[in-house]
């Protein structure tokens, strides 16, 4: 399936980013090395820019791998905000620690080992930012953990909302996750407590404000 963005577009999009940091360069070699999908810059200034706007203090994160995402929303939220990361692998925790660790942010990291779903629920308070990024089949039962736990004016976000393109075809009968991320579409289009828009950015990245 070819990408949302056309080849091009994304080329010269890329090439127009600022070069990152040290740390952040090592992890988007290490997640171009070990196929470790990583929301990448380009989405993560977006999410970096959202938090920022909406002033977010308190960020609970699921699904976050190697922390990539988590360092971008750990420097969105200043020294003064907490980020929570979750990842269901112990050794991506570890790896996260130390790039958090070294990127000098590791202070305002809760690092959570388990499954993020559970783990927000065992979790207490509201929070100004829920980033969604785990396995797209729990996309749902992501969304309706994670809006209850949202402050109004507090923003929802999702990765991977077009799926490659795919969420835009007919999803054939045995395509779960293809239907599932259709159905996840529909439903925080439709939700009354969600104002959505969808970015076709990268593979789509649906950010959702809590209205209700
Ligand atoms: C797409 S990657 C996350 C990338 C990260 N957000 C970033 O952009 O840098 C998804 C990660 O979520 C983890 N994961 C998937 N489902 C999960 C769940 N229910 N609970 C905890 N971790 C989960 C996987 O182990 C994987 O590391």
């Amino acid at each position: 399936m070819a990408a949302i963005v056309e080849a091009k577009t994304a080329k010269y999009l890329d090439a127009l980013l600022p070069r990152r940091d040290a740390v952040v360069r090592e992890m988007e070699r290490y997640a171009a090395q070990h196929h470790v999908p990583i929301v990448g810059a380009a989405c993560s200034r977006v999410i970096y820019q959202l938090a920022r706007a909406i002033g977010a203090r308190r960020v609970f994160e699921m699904g976050s791998a190697i922390g990539y995402s988590t360092l971008w929303l750990a420097r969105a939220v200043g020294p003064r905000g907490v980020v929570y990361y979750t990842d269901s692998d112990p050794a991506n925790a570890e790896r996260a620690r130390n790039y958090l660790r070294r990127a000098g942010v590791l202070s305002r990291v809760r690092i959570l080992v388990g499954d993020a779903l559970e783990l927000l629920k065992s979790t207490d308070g509201k929070f100004d930012l829920i980033f969604n990024d785990v396995d797209k089949i729990q996309y749902p039962a992501a969304s309706r953990l994670a809006v209850p736990r949202l402050r109004v004016g507090g923003l929802f976000i999702s990765d991977n909302v077009l799926w490659s393109g795919w969420a835009a075809r007919p999803a054939s009968k045995d395509d779960v996750e293809t239907q599932v991320i259709q159905k996840f579409n529909r439903m925080i289009y439709r939700s009354p407590k969600l104002f959505t828009t969808i970015i076709p950015l990268r593979d789509g990245l649906a950010v959702c404000t809590k209205e209700q």
